[in-house]
Parts: structure tokens; sequence; C-alpha cells
């Protein structure tokens, strides 16, 4: 079994830096844009794809490793039958039309959830694209799609029995965090959702734990790079204390300062 390579919020201290390593976003609000404007919900998520573009190149100037982005989580089957085909004809467009300007750009493509229910040409798109795109490391974007964030600790903990049903001991941590969808990238640094609700709506359950969130009013639609800028200068501002007090999180960085270069405090 293969355990993750990243630190774990809860078990131990992860590094954190000026820039958020690991965004991950609920874009929210696509309907509501398109309402305001007379026009139906659908011109709205037409109009997302262009914020999903600008964020992308923005994440990357940036020097944002990981992107995570929620496309359609797997209640969202229970919207009208309309809207989940046009949805699901958008993404297949979106993906046909960017696949090769993602892997020109150094993006690796992944699809985080359960794609059981997905078209079978749907699959093969997003089989080739992630087979294409696997060795790119400029900027990792994950799209989360009939993903859902119950789902995702089920499969893990299901995958690790199904190898050995016979298993006694306990799972641990590392184990259950080494079989997540996700299991490639670090946990969140940052979580923006749009669109004003201020909830998490089954999305990364498990990986938010520690996670900085902000939350937005501005629609999916209307999000663009300076909003993301102002995003990131609020996480600027956080205490990510991971349980400890403020006076440590002050004594562990003047000891690193105090520290002579290549010593570690
Ligand atoms: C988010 O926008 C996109 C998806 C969930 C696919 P919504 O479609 O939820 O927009 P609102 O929340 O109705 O405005
Ligand atoms: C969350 O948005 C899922 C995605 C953005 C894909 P929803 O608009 O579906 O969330 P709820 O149902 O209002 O919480
Ligand atoms: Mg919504």
């Amino acid at each position: 079994m293969i355990e993750t390579p990243f630190a774990s919020s809860t078990r131990s201290i992860p590094e954190v830096g000026a820039v958020p390593r690991h965004i991950a976003i609920i874009m929210d609000g696509n309907g509501r844009w398109a309402r305001q404007r007379l026009m139906p919900r659908v011109a709205g998520h037409t109009r997302g794809v262009e914020t999903v573009r600008e964020v992308i190149r923005a994440s990357m100037e940036r020097g944002v490793s990981y992107l995570t982005l929620f496309a359609f989580s797997s209640e969202n089957w229970r919207r009208p039958a309309d809207e989940v085909s046009f949805l699901m004809q958008l993404f297949m467009r979106a993906l046909q039309k960017e696949v090769d300007r993602l892997h020109k750009n150094g993006i690796r493509f992944r699809v985080i959830g359960d794609l059981s229910r997905f078209d079978a040409k749907l699959v093969d798109l997003i089989r080739s694209a992630e087979a294409l795109t696997a060795d790119n490391r400029a900027l990792t974007l994950s799209v989360a799609a009939n993903y859902g964030g119950r789902w995702d600790i089920l499969q893990a903990v299901n995958r690790i029995l199904a190898r050995d049903p016979e298993r006694r001991e306990a799972i641990t941590e590392e184990q259950l965090a080494a079989e997540l969808a996700m299991n490639y990238a670090p946990e969140p640094d940052l979580f923006i959702r749009t669109g004003g609700e201020q909830r998490i709506s089954n999305f990364l359950l498990w990986q938010l734990a520690y996670t900085e969130l902000f939350f937005t009013d501005t629609l999916w639609p209307d999000f663009d790079a300076n909003a993301l800028d102002q995003a990131i200068a609020w996480y600027r501002q956080r205490e990510r204390r991971f349980g400890r007090t403020s006076e440590q999180l002050q004594q562990h960085s003047a000891d690193v300062s105090s520290a002579k270069p290549g010593e570690h405090a």
C-alpha cells in the first residue's frame, strides 16, 4: 500500500508558504448570474467556463501548484434532466477544445469522482486527457465531477477492504488518505466558494480539515484574476495554527529566523 508523500494537517504540521500550494474552489452562482440577466440558467454555465480559463491562467501565474474545481456534485443529478445533460455536453466540449492547450501549458489534468454514471464517450475523453498530460507538473488541475466527499471516503475504505477481506487491523489515517481520489495532491491550503452560500456541499470533506475557508458573494461568472488575488491576500492574513497557540507560532518563526543557514530550528 502506498502512503502519500504529503503532510497530513492532523498528523504533522504542513509547511505554509505565502502562496497557497493548493486552492480548491466551489464554482457556484452560474444559474443566478444568468437569471439576473433574464437568460436561461445554462447560459450561466457557458459563461462560467470562461471564468475557469481565467482562473487556471491566473493560478499558474501566481505559482499555485494544485487547483481543484468542483464542477458537478454527486447531488447535482437531482437537477432537471435537461440542465444535467447540458452540463455534460459542456464538459465534453470544453475538454475537447482545451486539452491541447492544457498540455502545451504544462498542466496535468485529472478528474476526481465516480465516473461510472458518465457516458462512455466522456469517460474515454477524460482518460485520454489524463494520459496525455500525466507527466506535466506546471499545475495540476483536478476537476471534481460526480464527486461527493462521502463517496470518496467510502470508496477509499471499500478499496482497502476489497484488497484484504480478512483484514482485522484498524485502518490508519495514512492508509485511508492514500486511497482517496486525490491521493496525488496535498490538502488544500485555501478553499474558495463563490455565490454567497457558506457551506461545503459534500466537497472534499476529509481534506478540508485545516483548510482556510473563503466565501464570497461574487457569482462564479463574475469571478476573475483580481478576485482570486483578493482571496489569496485574505489567505495571507490568516494565522494557520493547526491546533497550536499563537505564542508557539511566534516562537517557532523566531527560532527559524535565528537558525544559522542550513540549520533547522
Ligand atoms: C454552479 O452554479 C454550477 C453547478 C453546480 C454545476 P449553480 O448552477 O449552482 O448556480 P446557482 O447556485 O443556481 O446560482
Ligand atoms: C455545489 O453547488 C456543487 C458545484 C459547484 C458543482 P450547488 O449549487 O449544487 O450547491 P448546493 O446544492 O446549493 O449546496
Ligand atoms: Mg448553486
